[in-house]
């Protein structure tokens, strides 16, 4: 955090694709913030006209980032440290390890705030381990939006986010008081305020394990409905809530979570998130014909999934615990498999 007065908040966006830019945009509002962007394909289109944002919640406008990076080692330059380095790729642990890709940024910065705009659980992990001194903190969104060309973003719906901070998981015993905590803490509860000075007025901050009950129950819908939706030929949404069969699938996953999550972190659902049950879900679904899941985007365009992230590491971080989710672990054990044998395919073809 700037300590000396009247200095601007200093944010970096890593990963400007849908999620990054938008909320980014929000937070270059909140007075005294300046909000830089690092992009990888699209860093021509964004250095020279900058973001396009056409938003259901806020009309269409212009992002000029304060500063466009083509890389990391590049925003690592940069004169003054980053108060908040905001990771919004894809969450991709068996691809890419994103905790070493932004440690230039990072090391030697305590005072540096990791946020990550990630879907899944597990992904702060990497993050905790590499820098043991600096704030994590942890976001979940329910924001739709996708790219629709080069430095354009469309956002259809939803702005909320929830933050909270990441100790060591909230799997164990209640966080004790420490520096780090009180830190991280502090960074949480000003990022919530700029999000919100951003005009996001439904971003919440929470606090560690009622921040990984919000992520566990995104996870219901996840973890359910997108793998099912590629290993059932690319089926909606809408169409597998209302098959009987696929239906009594989906319930059954969602309740292997709606149960494990309480047990792994010693915490019961709050009222808000225990209303929201299987066939609340599914009665919605039933009305979703419009979106594909991304999971099912990426199985088609033959790019990676967040299969580790969505299933992988619940089952794991159940499993540690003596908790087994047997559906869900179907369905991660036969979907991994389709990824690497579609891999291995890909690499034939191209001999
Ligand atoms: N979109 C939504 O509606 C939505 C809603 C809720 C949660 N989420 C979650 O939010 C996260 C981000 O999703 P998204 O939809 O914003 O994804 P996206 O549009 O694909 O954007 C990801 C961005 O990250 C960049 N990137 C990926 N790996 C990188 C790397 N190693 N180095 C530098 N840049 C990298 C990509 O750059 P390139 O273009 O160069 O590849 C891209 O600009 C995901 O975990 C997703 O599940 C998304
Ligand atoms: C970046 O460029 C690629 C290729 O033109 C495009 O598919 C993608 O949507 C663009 N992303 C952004 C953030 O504009
Ligand atoms: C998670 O679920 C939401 C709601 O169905 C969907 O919009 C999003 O694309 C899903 N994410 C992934 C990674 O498939």
């Amino acid at each position: 955090m700037s300590t000396i007065p009247n200095q601007p908040t200093r944010i970096l966006i890593v990963g400007t694709g849908a999620v990054g830019a938008f909320y980014g945009s929000r937070l270059a509002l909140a007075p005294q913030t300046l909000v830089s962007v690092t992009c990888r394909s699209n860093y021509s289109a964004v250095l020279s006209s900058g973001l396009q944002l056409d938003t259901h919640s806020f009309g269409s406008y212009h992002f000029a980032p304060h500063a466009v990076y083509p890389s990391i080692s590049a925003a690592a330059q940069a004169p003054h440290p980053f108060d908040y380095v905001v990771v919004a790729t894809k969450a991709l642990p068996d691809v890419s390890d994103d905790s070493e890709m932004i440690a230039p940024v990072v090391q030697g910065n305590k005072e540096t705030a990791i946020v990550l705009i990630q879907n899944g659980v597990g992904v702060e992990q990497p993050h905790r381990q590499r820098f043991p001194n600096n704030p994590v903190l942890s976001a979940v969104t329910v924001v739709s939006a996708q790219q629709t060309s080069p430095g354009s973003v469309k956002q259809n719906r939803w702005t909320r986010i929830s933050v909270g901070p990441f100790l060591q998981g909230g799997i164990g015993e209640e966080e004790k008081e420490s520096e780090l905590k009180q830190r991280s803490e502090k960074a949480n509860r000003r990022f919530v305020e700029l999000l919100k000075e951003g005009g996001i007025a439904d971003a919440e901050e929470y606090d560690e394990k009622g921040l990984q009950l919000v992520r566990w129950h995104k996870l219901a819908i996840n973890s359910s409905m997108n793998p099912s939706s590629v290993l059932s030929g690319s089926t909606g949404n809408s169409r597998m809530s209302l098959d009987p069969e696929l239906r009594l699938h989906l319930a059954g996953c969602m309740n292997e979570i709606f149960q494990t999550a309480p047990k792994v972190l010693g915490r019961p659902w709050p009222e808000k998130l225990a209303k929201v049950d299987a066939d609340k879900i599914l009665k919605s679904s039933e009305r979703n014909s419009e979106g594909l899941p991304s999971m099912l985007v990426d199985w088609q365009a033959g790019r990676p999934m967040e299969l580790e992230v969505i299933l992988g590491n619940p089952i794991r971080i159940a499993r540690a615990k003596g908790i087994e989710m047997p559906r869900l672990q179907s369905l991660y054990a036969l979907l991994k498999m389709a990824s690497i044998r579609r891999q291995e395919d890909q690499s034939k073809a191209k001999l």
